[in-house]
């Protein structure tokens, strides 16, 4: 897998770090030690092992076998103790037995998913009771626009309810790898996000929305108190919910 060897993920800082965290996620769950912490689509797992660092007892979930094996030998490299399990996200419950006091997810998650309502009811069944979900995501306006174009133009509907189809060359973490990326992708708008939160019986605590990110994926960012903002800064480009059953 190209991303695991990518400047973007940067294996060689993360093995001194032991940590990928960004300052929104640290800043909302705090101190996370002791925590039994799931979480979702965690690709090859820098995130999950950053968190496990911290204290965190932690369950990562993501679909790709070969992400979950990375995550599996990083764990053994770094000698971070952490759980890997392959899955759909939607089907955690299924290979995933325990509760916990903390679901996270984030950035580049949910776009990946049709439909939020599943989502919602297996992350509420797979809180304790008081547990927290915490998620920080790409701003759903921010996917409203086609940057292949310069300047970017509006294109896709603020709750797109059809696939978004990308392909361009290279990815997100690796721009100059040589392979076609083959995207479908859904836009939630934040009602949506939030409302199958609700309907799934959490209870909201939390809802930000920011110009800035920490990663410059969108075309023209500016770099800004080690931050990533849009050239003219007109809509936010990340969100966060924090909710709790
Ligand atoms: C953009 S990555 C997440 C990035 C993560 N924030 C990080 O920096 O490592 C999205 C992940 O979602 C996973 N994924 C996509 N659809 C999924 C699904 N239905 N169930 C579980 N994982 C899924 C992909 O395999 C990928 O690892």
């Amino acid at each position: 897998m190209f991303h695991y060897e990518s400047d973007f993920y940067d294996k060689s800082a993360f093995a001194k770090a032991k940590n990928s965290l960004n300052q929104y996620e640290q800043q909302a769950l705090g101190d996370v030690a002791g925590k039994r912490l799931l979480h979702l689509q965690c690709h090859f797992g820098q995130d999950s092992l950053s968190w496990a660092h911290k204290g965190a007892i932690v369950t990562g979930v993501d679909i790709s076998d070969t992400a979950i094996k990375l995550a599996g030998k990083l764990s053994g490299e770094l000698n971070i103790p952490a759980t890997f399990v392959c899955c759909n996200v939607l089907d955690t419950s299924k290979y995933v037995t325990d509760k916990f006091d903390i679901v996270f997810t984030s950035y580049g998650t949910i776009g990946w998913l049709p439909d939020l309502q599943p989502w919602a009811q297996m992350i509420a069944s797979k809180l304790n009771p008081g547990g927290i979900f915490y998620m920080v995501e790409f701003h759903p306006i921010a996917w409203m626009y086609d940057y292949t174009v310069e300047p970017p133009v509006m294109k896709y509907h603020y709750a797109q309810k059809e696939a978004i189809h990308e392909q361009y060359s290279g990815s997100y973490a690796a721009p100059d790898a040589s392979i076609i990326s083959n995207e479908y992708g859904w836009n939630h708008s934040l009602s949506d996000v939030v409302q199958s939160l609700i309907n799934a019986g959490l209870k909201i605590d939390k809802l930000a929305e920011h110009d800035a990110s920490p990663y410059d994926i969108f075309p023209g960012m500016i770099k800004k108190d080690d931050m990533y903002v849009l050239k003219d800064q007109l809509y936010p480009t990340i969100f966060e919910v924090q909710a709790s059953l």
